[in-house]
């Protein structure tokens, strides 16, 4: 049996109490459906800058009655340093998610983007310390690798960032790093290479590049692939993400605890490959995404060239097994996407 069915197992017979921030976004979202399903009680805080109530009502309709009842729910700030210690009051394990994500965007409003990702993630440390909770697992980037070029990047060699979303991502571990030593706070940091799955918002100039192009091919609409298209990214569905973020909280060894850990699939697809994989999975369901071809524009400021995660020390201490693979997970969030298009428009 792998180590995640094991902790699984162990919630279900001895569940916990879970805060969640950024609880209405995508991966927070997603986060909250898994949780819930497992029968644990959940806290969640966010202020729907960029999440949304629909994705809560979706989670809802995905429960039981009762397991919903055991999500309480906190509107609010991330900066807002009382209510942070009143979300993490009595709570084992904490998933920091909320952030202002997006490359461009931080460079747009470097300010707002550093009020959220260091302020509020520096008040939910603290927050989270002073209440002694189990664990306090959080959201990296692996935009932290800036421009170090290689073929495949490991937790420990970083270059500079590239944009000021990555500094904060890096501020953040540095921050957890910093806890550790001084207060013998335990966190581990998961840096997420390029997530998608159900619930990703597809709208808007800050949306990641899978959404987007369902949503754009889904409706006939140009999609635009900023450089020549061989660029790569390693893309990993939502499920992946889930399933780190509930080994790494649960994680006894000490080993295992107060570090960085890369969350991906492990191998990529350039932009080109994706478009195709994309429009083979919304092929059967729209007959004329075959026939589209993608408008090719100049590189953006502040994106990362190549990016293929090492993932051998996540499976190695926490046990992390990506189950769910590229084409099943585009497979997957295309019948998401064809189903939720009116919602979403
Ligand atoms: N999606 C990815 O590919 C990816 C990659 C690397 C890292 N991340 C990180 O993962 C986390 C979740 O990202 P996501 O893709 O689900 O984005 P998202 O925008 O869907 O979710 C972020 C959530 O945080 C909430 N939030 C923002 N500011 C807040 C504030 N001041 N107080 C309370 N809540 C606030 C938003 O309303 C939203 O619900 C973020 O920390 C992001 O930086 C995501």
């Amino acid at each position: 049996m792998s180590r995640y069915q094991q902790v699984r197992e162990g919630l279900r017979a001895q569940p916990k109490r879970w805060l969640i921030t950024g609880v209405a976004g995508f991966i927070g979202s997603n986060l909250l459906e898994e949780l819930l399903r497992l029968d644990q009680t959940v806290v969640g805080l966010d202020n729907f800058a960029t999440g949304s109530r629909r994705n809560l009502e979706e989670v809802r309709s995905l429960v039981t009655p009762l397991q919903f009842s055991r999500f309480h729910m906190i509107e609010g700030d991330v900066v807002d340093a009382r209510l942070c210690r009143e979300a993490v009051t009595g709570v084992d394990y904490v998933l920091h998610q909320a952030a202002l994500g997006s490359v461009p965007r931080s460079i747009s409003d470097p300010i707002t983007t550093n009020l959220v990702n260091v302020e509020g993630f520096l008040k939910m440390l603290i927050a989270s310390r002073d209440a002694s909770v189990r664990r306090f697992v959080f959201a990296a980037s692996s935009s932290t690798y800036g421009d170090h070029e290689a073929s495949s990047q490991v937790e420990h060699v970083i270059g500079r960032p590239l944009s000021p979303y990555a500094v904060t991502k890096l501020i953040n571990e540095l921050y957890a790093d910093v806890f550790s030593q001084i207060f013998s706070f335990h966190s581990i940091g998961l840096r997420y290479f390029n997530i998608f799955g159900r619930r990703q918002d597809p709208k808007g100039p800050y949306s990641a590049v899978i959404p987007r192009w369902m949503d754009a091919m889904i409706a006939g609409d140009v999609v635009e692939i900023f450089g020549d298209g061989e660029a790569s990214r390693d893309f990993c569905h939502v499920s992946n993400v889930v399933q780190s973020n509930i080994l790494a909280a649960t994680i006894e060894s000490s080993d295992a605890t107060n570090q960085i850990y890369n969350v991906a699939l492990g191998r990529s697809a350039s932009l080109n490959e994706l478009f195709s994989l994309i429009q083979g999975s919304l092929a059967p369901h729209c007959l004329n995404v075959k026939d589209l071809k993608p408008v090719y524009r100049g590189l953006r400021a502040g994106d990362i060239v190549r990016s293929t995660a090492d993932i051998s020390k996540a499976q190695r201490l926490l046990g992390y097994e990506p189950v769910c693979l590229l084409q099943a997970g585009l497979a997957e969030t295309s019948v998401w996407y064809l189903a939720n298009r009116a919602r979403l428009n």
